[in-house]
């Protein structure tokens, strides 16, 4: 195809701004680990919703395919186009969302926060925290990662054990379809039983039946106080105990519950200059945030206290053995620095296989168990590493060869990732927690649905996207129609 008149024709539409073409892209064709690359033959930046409407208009007309990219955060490539592009295929374009990042109101009474998708994650808590509220949902790329890019994959991150996933947070949305309508479900109501909830539909549609260019999203009370503390199990199989008793000792407080592992923290301590929190090293850790509503020092005290109690049960109860509370805002966001880049995993070097699965919480201890002696089984000698939020049964596990054998991890992975997807399905759990499926894991999906539930997801695909317009190759498994 003749590129010229297609991108002559969307300059003409979006002004020069609107517009990069192939040589300007580089960036936005690979992820942010490097693992996914692609083509594309250039890249739209809309700057409102009309202009999105337009762009799909255009690629109608021209028969382009599009690839719908926030602030290029995924983990499982949803928002990298495929590698190539064979002569039968059509061409296919970026549709970048980070021009539009208007908040475009903020409502306190009814606790909503309506913006473009284009908004940063970090920005909508900052607008939040301004008029003292918070915008829950929270990853380490919140300074990147976007609202659409987050709805598109219902992110989860380590507030999700208190006020869920995206999905919990969106009241309505605004999409752009693929005949280029817009359907505007920018509703505010906390109940609405008219009919199938569409907006559930493109929250994880991870842009393949639809582009997320507006929502209205819940904004909740802002703690006054919030305490973390840092402690060392005394073995894997006090988790489950640990965890109970943290929701027990003081009920409604926890808002955050992180499985983290000596080989992590070796690793982050080495690598970006954190402070070990404890003197003394175990095999296993866990992150625990109180949350108190109250203010002033009563508040402050209770959940100092809460925090306290918790620890000193935990310890005579054997279930851990030391702890420590972040007493400054210093060793807090030491602790955080910690936890956040714990996702680096590719700052350890070389090829990994990755995980970002979900079992149910009180079976992660014995998932790990078998997880580690399966993938010793197959790698000897792998290293097995585990964290990730363990109060909603999430861990982000992946598996490396302590000598950076890439060469070995590569011919595994395909026994590694057999085994181990089976492992997850015998523990009734997903291979797909909140990262989404992407085209990393498009095929392997197949395996966890029955026929009828992705017959039913096909549907889904060709009535909303009948002529495969949306993100080809994610997502899916075979093709849709
Ligand atoms: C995290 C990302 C990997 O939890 O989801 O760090
Ligand atoms: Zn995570």
């Amino acid at each position: 195809m003749d590129r010229a008149p297609f991108s002559a024709a969307v300059r003409e539409q979006l002004g020069d701004s609107g517009w990069l073409d192939r040589s300007e892209i580089d960036a936005a064709l690979v992820d942010f680990r490097g693992v996914f690359t692609g083509e594309a033959v250039g890249m739209a930046r809309p700057a409102s919703t009309d202009e999105v409407a337009e762009v799909v208009r255009l690629c109608i007309e021209h028969d382009v395919a599009i690839v719908t990219q926030g602030g290029n955060t995924g983990l499982s490539g949803g928002a990298i186009p495929t590698d190539t592009v064979t002569a039968d295929e059509r061409p296919r374009i970026i549709v970048s969302l980070t021009r539009m990042r208007e908040v475009e109101d903020m409502n306190i009474a009814r606790g909503t926060i309506t913006a473009q998708a284009g908004v940063t994650i970090e920005e909508l808590q900052q607008r939040a925290a301004d008029v003292d509220r918070l915008f829950a949902p929270d990853w380490g790329a919140r300074g990147t990662a976007t609202l659409g890019g987050a709805v598109s994959t219902n992110a989860g991150g380590i507030n999700v054990v208190k006020h869920g996933n995206m999905r919990e947070h969106v009241l309505g949305l605004e999409v752009v379809l693929a005949d280029g309508r817009v359907w505007d479900g920018l509703r505010s109501l906390p109940k609405d039983n008219s009919g199938f909830d569409l907006k559930q539909l493109f929250i994880s549609g991870e842009g393949t039946i639809g582009i997320v260019t507006r929502a209205v999203v819940r904004i909740h009370p802002r703690p006054a106080l919030q305490r973390i503390a840092f402690v060392a199990l005394e073995s894997l199989g006090t988790l489950n105990d640990l965890m109970a008793m943290a929701r027990t000792t003081s009920p409604g407080a926890l808002s955050a519950i992180e499985l983290i592992p000596e080989v992590g923290v070796k690793q982050v301590v080495e690598r970006f200059g954190v402070q070990r929190p404890l003197d003394s090293a175990a095999e296993w850790y866990v992150l625990i945030r109180f949350d108190s509503m109250q203010d002033g020092v009563d508040g402050g005290d209770r959940v100092d206290d809460d925090l306290t109690e918790l620890l000193a049960s935990a310890v005579s109860a054997h279930l851990i053995t030391d702890g420590v509370v972040a007493a400054t805002d210093a060793q807090e966001a030491n602790l955080w620095l910690m936890r956040d880049e714990l996702t680096a995993t590719r700052s350890f070097g070389g090829f990994g296989v990755k995980y970002d699965l979900a079992i149910p919480p009180d079976r992660i201890a014995e998932f790990i168990g078998r997880a580690e002696s399966l993938v010793d089984g197959i790698v000897p000698g792998a290293l097995s590493f585990a964290f990730g939020h363990v109060g909603d049964g999430n861990l982000h596990f992946t598996v490396l060869t302590p000598d950076r054998d890439d060469a070995l991890l590569e011919r595994a992975a395909p026994e590694l990732l057999g085994s181990l997807d089976q492992l997850v399905w015998e523990f009734d759990g997903t291979i797909s927690a909140e990262h989404g499926l992407g085209r990393e894991l498009r095929e392997r999906i197949a395996g966890q649905k029955s026929d009828v539930e992705l017959d039913l997801m096909r549907s889904i695909k060709r009535a909303l996207d009948p002529d495969e317009r949306f993100n080809p190759g994610v997502m899916l498994p075979g093709r849709h129609s």
